[in-house]
């Protein structure tokens, strides 16, 4: 049987070059392989503070960037996770799966909750379910994902494996697929921390959408190490940083890549990358600005009812295990 791969994005703001380099290439690159659902993962947003015209809008156009890095709706199933509402209703059941402690260990939660401080919603300290339920519902074998994500997937693992042994066996362990290049796209201005939509500093973060200067702009700024070699070095992380992004963009391999900057300069790096970097979102960005809406609504109306016949199957199997239902 085909092996099914399940993964997503929140529809929180521009999709950055880090979600692009780290989930969203592997997706396009492993569609072929197996049976795919690309989810746009709007419940998961709300567990910040979101305008609600603006996430109706944010949604769709997560859908078509989807599209236009060549997520293939022929092939695969793409749709939005409030459309499937087995999505809470699991979440709910799983809740009483995980454990407090689990939860309190999440490091992503823990981050976010250091930014806010107050007003922190339940939801924020509940994500980690609400993405195991994510991926459990599908029966997923492979959960392409940043390094981010990591402990989120051991935790759907360890949630699965629990409800397997408490009421029979019901969900399947998934696997993270997360890539040995890309899957931790650092900072432009800091490369001691990850590419992030929310970083303080907007100079940081390529954005899928950004425009030709501002991607100049962006690379210009960029900071770099002490030294001058142009080399694949993990002790330089700012230059390393650049050339996994330039690596990864242009598919030369990381030989050719230093060869190619062998006796030049920070500058040269600089700018070659920004001009590899507008030259490979120029298709993406027509693409985005040529989806039409009707072809959008029909793409994600499919997309909702192919997901909804799988998540029904699963989520009846957990009612009648769990009593919820005869
Ligand atoms: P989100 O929207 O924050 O990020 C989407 C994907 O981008 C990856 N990513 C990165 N990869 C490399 N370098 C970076 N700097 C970088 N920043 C982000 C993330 O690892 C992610 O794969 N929790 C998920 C959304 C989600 C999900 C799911 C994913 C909800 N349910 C079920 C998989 C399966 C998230 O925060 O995505």
């Amino acid at each position: 049987m085909t092996k099914r791969i399940f993964s997503g994005a929140q529809p929180t703001g521009n999709v950055h070059l880090g979600n692009y380099l780290g989930a969203l290439k592997n997706w396009v690159a492993l569609q072929h392989e197996y049976e795919s659902f690309f989810c746009i993962v709007n419940l998961h947003a709300l567990t910040i503070a979101q305008d609600p015209a603006l996430l109706i809008e944010k949604t769709r156009d997560l859908a078509r960037i989807y599209l236009a890095v060549g997520i293939d709706p022929q092939v695969s199933t793409i749709f939005i996770q409030s459309d499937v509402h087995e999505h809470a209703e699991l979440t709910w059941v799983l809740n009483c799966v995980a454990r407090m402690s689990e939860l309190e260990r999440m490091t992503q939660y823990k981050d976010k909750a250091r930014k806010q401080q107050e007003n922190i919603s339940v939801g924020l300290f509940d994500y980690p379910v609400l993405m195991a339920s994510d991926i459990l519902l599908y029966q997923t074998d492979l959960v392409p994902v940043g390094d981010d994500q990591r402990q989120h997937l051991e935790l759907t693992r360890d949630i699965a494996i629990r409800f397997n042994r408490d009421y029979g066996e019901t969900f399947k362990a998934p696997d993270a697929f997360i890539p040995k290049v890309g899957a931790r796209i650092m900072s432009l201005s800091d490369p001691a921390k990850k590419m992030s939509k929310s970083d303080d500093d907007p100079n940081g973060c390529v954005l899928l959408m950004d425009d030709a200067d501002t991607v100049q702009k962006k690379f210009k700024r960029a900071v770099t190490d002490s030294g001058t070699e142009i080399r694949f070095d993990v002790s330089r992380p700012a230059i390393n940083n650049l050339l996994e992004i330039y690596h990864l963009m242009t598919g030369k391999t990381p030989q050719a890549v230093e060869n190619h900057f062998a006796g030049k300069g920070y500058a040269q790096l600089k700018g070659d990358l920004a001009e590899s970097t507008v030259e490979f979102l120029r298709p993406i960005q027509q693409r985005v600005r040529e989806i039409n809406d009707e072809r959008l609504d029909e793409i994600l109306d499919q997309g909702r009812e192919k997901a909804r016949q799988i998540a029904r199957a699963t989520l009846e199997r957990v009612f009648h295990l769990t009593g919820l239902k005869r």
